[in-house]
């Protein structure tokens, strides 16, 4: 399985309401097998707009993050929760959330990640399936079909004033890289 045969299964999606407000499928982005996999929550309006996910203010702070640290957007994967733009922002439904899980995990098998950076609750809980705040969820890193699942919070939260919170980003970034490093991914 390859991300193109998952994106013509999809095909001009109408499994969730979602799809009645879309302007673009935000499927994914980065190189076709990244060893690491970013997953957010939900595209916003840039990221509707142009079809790619996390390009707007919240993209601008990842792409930030990775080059602080010598990696660059280029080399990682990047997908949300749901491909599609929930109305004015709002989070995601749970139904919602489920009819677009079985391609948010085919997504994850076909990439097969070393490492996946989950980027604030929704992701986190979307992949353990137990919820669970952020702050907690990072002290307990997991399993995901064969990917070592590393939570940190998502970029809007920084954007949203919790400085403290881009230092912590760092920290989990850095752990995420040396899992990496160990498997011999370098950037
Ligand atoms: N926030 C997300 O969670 N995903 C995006 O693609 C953009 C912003």
């Amino acid at each position: 399985m390859n991300l193109q045969i998952i994106r013509d299964e999809l095909g001009e999606c109408r499994r969730c309401r979602l799809s009645d407000g879309r302007t673009n499928i935000v499927f994914s982005s980065g190189p076709e097998r990244p060893a690491w996999l970013f997953v957010g929550e939900a595209p916003g309006r840039d990221e509707d707009l142009s079809g790619v996910p996390f390009v707007g203010r919240s993209g601008k702070l990842l792409n930030e993050l990775l080059s602080e640290l010598g990696w660059s957007r280029n080399l990682v994967g990047v997908i949300n929760t749901v491909m599609c733009r929930p109305p004015g922002n709002r989070d995601p439904e749970p139904d919602e959330k489920e009819a677009c899980r079985p391609f948010l995990l085919k997504k994850i098998q076909a990439i097969q990640p070393s490492v996946i950076t989950t980027l604030g609750r929704h992701a986190t809980n979307s992949l353990r399936g137990i919820p669970m705040s952020i702050s907690e969820a990072r002290r307990h890193p997991f399993e995901f079909l064969g990917a070592k699942v590393i939570p940190t919070f998502h970029p809007s939260y920084v954007l949203h004033g919790a400085l403290h919170a881009r230092q912590e980003m760092l920290h989990d970034f850095v752990h995420a890289i040396s899992i990496l490093a160990e498997k011999g991914v370098v950037p």
